[in-house]
């Protein structure tokens, strides 16, 4: 665990911070792509106000610092200590909202039926095998509870001829919309949706958007 935690504190030294305003005016938002001012807002998640939301690697915490805004109660947690305390610098003044650093299995195991919304964007649900992290949300949700997820979708495999691609640092679970639909079947959700967004214009990677209910 330890090597997975330095190469996040890495990932962290390396980002710059979130922008104070985005293309729209607005100081708070919701970003589930790899692209600025794209994609959808937080009407993915369903009702928000007065909800208990956990986001997976929360990062600096602009993503629930929004929610917050919008009157939920929000807990952000992060393997990398240096994410919690820039989230708490910037957004430690906001009502409801708290920055742990923990990881991903080890937090929801210990928080059994706590949250009614659990989100992950570009987070542990992507580097976390999911035979285990799949029971311990929906656990951790209320009967009904939301999970909302999106990462990259899966790369096909290189052609010949192509260079082979680098080993990560970190492990990643590519699934498919039809892979996640499957896993999220068998660890017991329901109302499962899973879709790749198109990217914007002048760009080809779409973003991989999972929705599922306890
Ligand atoms: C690609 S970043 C995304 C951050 C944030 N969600 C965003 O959209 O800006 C992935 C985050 O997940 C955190 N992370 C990765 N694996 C984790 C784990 N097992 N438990 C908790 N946090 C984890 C990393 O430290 C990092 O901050």
């Amino acid at each position: 665990m330890e090597a997975v935690t330095t190469a996040w504190e890495r990932y962290a030294a390396g980002r710059t911070p979130r922008r104070t305003h985005n293309a729209a005016g607005a100081t708070t938002w919701l970003n589930w792509t790899q692209y600025a001012d794209h994609g959808p807002d937080e009407s993915v998640i369903g009702k928000v106000q007065g909800r208990r939301v956990l986001e997976l690697g929360c990062g600096t915490g602009c993503n629930l610092a929004h929610l917050s805004t919008l009157g939920a109660v929000c807990v952000g947690i992060d393997i990398a200590p240096t994410q919690c305390e820039k989230a708490e610098a910037r957004w430690g003044h906001l009502p409801g909202l708290s920055f742990w650093t923990a990881e991903a299995t080890e937090f929801l195991a210990a928080h059994p039926d706590s949250f009614d919304v659990v989100l992950s964007i570009f987070g542990p649900v992507w580097f976390t095998n999911p035979m285990t992290l799949l029971p311990l949300v929906r656990q951790s949700l209320t009967a009904g509870g939301a999970f909302v997820f999106s990462h990259k979708p899966p790369q096909p495999d290189p052609q010949p001829g192509e260079p082979l691609r680098e080993a990560r640092a970190v492990s990643r679970w590519d699934y498919s919309p039809g892979e996640w639909t499957a896993l999220l079947a068998s660890a017991r959700f329901k109302k499962i949706t899973a879709e790749t967004i198109d990217p914007p214009d002048g760009k080809h990677e779409g973003t991989l958007v999972v929705r599922a209910e306890a």
